[in-house]
C-alpha cells in the first residue's frame, strides 16, 4: 500500500524542515512520499528543495504560480499528481501531528472506510490551537450549519472543516470537485458517496509563522455551503417568508372583525406555525420523515417556534437598549439569527437522521435515496 502525504503550503518557510523531519520519522516502514503543493511568494520552495535532498522519504514539490483555488485547489492538484492508494492531507504548520499518520492509515485498513478524518470534536480530540473564542465559536457554528444542511453525507463526520484526513484515492471523483477556499474535506464528503471513519486529534499550536485564515475565507465558506446545498435551505426560507406574510394577513383579518390585537397575534401565530410545519413536512424535509412520529415532530417544531416568537421581542429590546445598534438593523439581525437557529433546530433535532428507520450498518445512502420511500430531487451531491 502506497501513500502520498499532500501538504499545501503558502509561505511556510520556517516550518518545512521540522515538518519533513517529523513526517519522515512517522512513516518509517510505510511506502510513503511527501508532496508539497506550494503557492508561496517567499523562500519556501527553495527551502523545500534543500530539505528534500536530506530527507528520509521521497519529497516532491509542485510549485504553482497561479494559485488557483487556494488551499483547496492545491490539495486537488495533489490528488491529481498522486498514483498512491491513499492520499493523506495535512497542513504545513505542524498544527496537525504527523505522528498520527500511521494511525489514520491503520483506521482506514481496519474499518474499510474510504475517508479517515482526524477530528477535533470526537472523544479525546481538541481544538486548542484555534486562537481565541471567536474562532472556536465560528468553527463550532459552521460545523453545526454544515451538518444541518447535509444530514446524510456528514452523518459520520464530526469535523468536516478539518484539514487533516486521509482518502482512498479511487473512492473520490477528483474531476467533480470544485475547490475553493479552505474547506476541501467538505467538498470531498458532499460530492462523493464515501464511508467515513474518524480518529480524535488535538489541533495544536502553529510551529512558526501566521495563519492565512481570514474573513474572506469565511465568506468563501458560506458561498461554498450555499452552492453545495441550495435546495433545502432555500425552500425552508421561502416557506418561512410565506408564513410571515400569512401571519400578518390573518392578524389583520381578525382585527378587522373587531378582535383585539393580542388575541389576533396569538391566533395568527398558532395558525401560521401549524401551516408552516405542514408545508415543511411536505416540501422541505419529506425525505427525512420517520414513520409514525408526526405528532412528536409537530410538538418539537411548535415548541421551538413558539419559544422563539416569545423571546424574540425581549431580545430585540435588549439589543436596542444595551447596544448602539439602530432598531431596524437590530430587528434584521434578530430575524436572521432566528432563521438560522430555526433551520439548524429543525434539521438537527426535529428531522435528525438517527430517528429515521436506517439500520446503522446500512451502506451510506445518498441524501434522500435508498432509505426513504420517495427520492428527493436534490440529493446532497447537488452542484451549483
Ligand atoms: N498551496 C496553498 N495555497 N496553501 C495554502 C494556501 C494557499 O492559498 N492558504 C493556506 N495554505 C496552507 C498553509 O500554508 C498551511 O499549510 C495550511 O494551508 C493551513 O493554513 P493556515 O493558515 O495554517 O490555516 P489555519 O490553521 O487557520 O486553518 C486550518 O485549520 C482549520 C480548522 O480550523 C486549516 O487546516 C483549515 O483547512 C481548517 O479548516
Ligand atoms: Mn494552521
Amino acid at each position: 500500500m502506497k501513500v502520498t502525504v499532500i501538504v499545501p503550503t503558502f509561505n511556510e518557510e520556517p516550518n518545512v524542515a521540522e515538518l519533513v523531519r517529523r513526517v519522515g520519522a512517522a512513516v518509517e516502514g510505510i511506502d510513503a512520499e511527501l508532496l508539497f503543493v506550494d503557492d508561496s511568494t517567499d523562500g519556501t520552495p527553495a527551502t523545500i528543495e534543500a530539505v528534500a535532498r536530506e530527507a528520509r522519504l521521497p519529497v516532491r514539490m509542485i510549485h504553482r504560480t497561479d494559485g488557483v483555488g487556494g488551499l483547496s485547489g492545491a490539495v486537488v492538484e495533489g490528488f491529481r499528481a498522486s498514483d498512491a492508494d491513499w492520499c493523506l492531507v495535512m497542513d504545513g504548520d505542524l498544527q496537525h501531528p504527523p505522528e498520527l499518520i500511521p494511525d489514520l492509515l491503520e483506521q482506514g485498513a481496519v474499518t474499510g472506510a474510504d475517508v479517515v478524518v482526524a477530528s477535533r470534536y470526537v472523544g479525546g480530540g481538541a481544538a486548542d490551537g484555534l486562537s481565541g473564542w471567536v474562532r472556536h465559536a465560528v468553527s463550532r457554528g459552521s460545523i453545526a450549519v454544515a451538518r444541518a444542511m447535509f444530514p446524510v453525507r456528514l452523518r459520520d463526520c464530526t469535523d468536516p472543516m478539518t484539514g487533516f484526513f486521509a482518502v482512498r484515492r479511487d473512492a473520490v471523483d477528483v474531476a467533480a470537485l470544485r475547490p475553493r477556499g479552505f474547506k476541501i474535506l467538505l467538498e470531498v464528503l458532499t460530492r462523493n458517496k464515501v464511508r467515513v471513519a474518524e480518529l480524535p486529534f488535538v489541533f495544536g499550536e502553529r510551529f512558526a509563522g501566521d495563519s492565512k485564515a481570514n474573513v474572506r475565507q469565511g465568506l468563501s465558506y458560506l458561498h461554498q455551503l450555499a452552492s453545495l446545498r441550495f435546495g433545502r435551505m432555500s425552500r425552508f426560507a421561502i416557506i418561512g417568508a410565506f408564513g410571515a406574510v400569512l401571519n400578518l394577513a390573518i392578524m389583520a383579518g381578525l382585527m378587522a372583525t373587531g378582535e383585539g390585537y393580542v388575541e389576533a397575534a396569538i391566533v395568527s401565530a398558532v395558525v401560521t406555525i401549524t401551516i408552516n410545519f405542514l408545508l415543511q413536512e411536505r416540501f422541505v424535509f419529506h425525505d427525512l420523515r420517520d414513520h409514525g412520529g408526526a405528532w412528536r415532530r409537530f410538538a418539537e417544531s411548535f415548541g421551538f417556534n413558539a419559544t422563539e416568537a416569545a423571546i424574540r421581542l425581549p431580545f430585540l429590546v435588549w439589543i436596542v437598549e444595551a447596544t448602539p445598534v439602530p432598531p431596524v438593523l437590530a430587528q434584521a439581525v434578530t430575524i436572521a439569527v432566528a432563521f438560522v437557529l430555526r433551520f439548524v433546530f429543525h434539521s438537527r433535532v426535529v428531522y435528525r437522521r438517527g430517528r429515521a428507520l436506517v439500520p446503522p450498518e446500512a451502506d451510506v445512502p445518498l441524501e434522500g435515496e435508498a432509505t426513504s420511500p420517495r427520492v428527493s430531487s436534490d440529493g446532497d451531491a447537488q452542484v451549483q
